[in-house]
Formats: structure tokens, sequence, C-alpha cells
């Protein structure tokens, strides 16, 4: 696919973060002077990991989507939305869902950024691109832990200087 954000492309990084890896991917973007918008639901979600695992994959599976502290943005001054999503259960956080949902992208270049504990995003990826197309695609394995491959991939995929 294309090459990612470009010098005269106005660029945001939307996305969810439960566990620090979409953050990581977050502080790296801002670092280019990408603007950052995180996602958060208005329901915490479980601390302990069985029950996230349990909880959110449910909701995954059933693309459900819970309301968020904020839902609907104005992105009429970017070009380029960066969508940042960790993979739950083989598909797009829940809070995506959402986004997806309140904010219509029409016109915008679509960037996917996945973060997962496989590095498979292909469902996900799938789904996507049915609603619209994706410039770029990327997906990271596990980018808080494996940061350099992870700046190799963004890098590669020209969000990265
Ligand atoms: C509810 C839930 C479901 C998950 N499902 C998958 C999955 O299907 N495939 C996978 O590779 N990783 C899965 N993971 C792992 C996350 O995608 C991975 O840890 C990701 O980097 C988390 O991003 P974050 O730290 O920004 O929240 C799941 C994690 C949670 C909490």
């Amino acid at each position: 696919m294309e090459k990612g954000g470009s010098d005269f492309m106005k660029s945001v990084f939307v996305y969810y973060s439960l566990t620090g890896n979409g953050d990581y991917v977050a502080s790296l973007l801002k670092d280019q002077g990408i603007d950052i918008i995180k996602l958060e639901t208005k329901r915490p979600f479980p601390k302990a990991i069985a029950l996230q695992m349990i909880a959110g994959g449910g909701e995954a599976l059933f693309h459900k989507k819970p309301k968020l502290k904020i839902a609907n943005f104005d992105l009429s001054s970017y070009d380029e939305v960066i969508l940042g999503t960790p993979i739950w259960n083989g598909r797009t956080a829940p809070a995506m869902n959402t986004f997806l949902k309140e904010n219509p992208l029409t016109g915008k270049a679509i960037v996917l950024v996945s973060y997962s504990g496989s590095g498979n995003a292909h469902k996900c990826e799938e789904s996507l691109s049915k609603r619209f197309p994706l410039k770029a695609s990327v997906a990271l394995k596990a980018p808080l832990t494996n940061q350099a491959e992870a700046i190799a991939s963004l890098k590669k995929a020209q969000l990265l200087k």
C-alpha cells in the first residue's frame, strides 16, 4: 500500500489503548507533529485480565459500540486520519467502533495502525477496508515490548521519519 503521513498532509492519530501499547505508538507519532486523540469509554474496563478478555472479547465479537466520554470530533482540518486500535478477538476494539459510527471519514485518507499480541490484523483490515479504502495498514506485534520492531514498521510505512 501507499505510504502513510507525509510532509504536506495534516494528520491526526485517533486511538484506543487499554494496556499502554497504543499510548506508546501515540508518543512516537506525537513527536512527528501528528495530533493525537485518545478515545475513552464512559464505563471503566475491568482491571482483572481474565475479565478484560471475557468482557472485551465478547464486545468485540458482537461489534458493540460503548459510550465514549467524547464521541464526536471536529476533524475538518485533517487530510489524513490514522486509526489506532488494539486487536480484540481478531477485531477492532469496541471504542473504535463507536468512533467510526459517530464520525464520518468521507474524503479523508485513512491509515490503520493496529497492535496485538500476535501481530495478525487480517480480519480487522478486511472489515475496515469494506467500509473505506485503507491507504496503508501497519500491524504491530506488542509494540511496547518490541519497540525497535515497531519503530522500523512505522518508518517503513513512512509514519515516522
Ligand atoms: C479483550 C482482549 C482481546 C484480545 N484479543 C486479541 C486477539 O484476538 N489477537 C491478538 O493477537 N491479541 C489480542 N489481544 C491482545 C491485545 O491486542 C494486545 O495486547 C494489544 O497490544 C493491546 O493494546 P493496548 O495495550 O494499547 O490496549 C486481546 C486483548 C484483550 C484485552
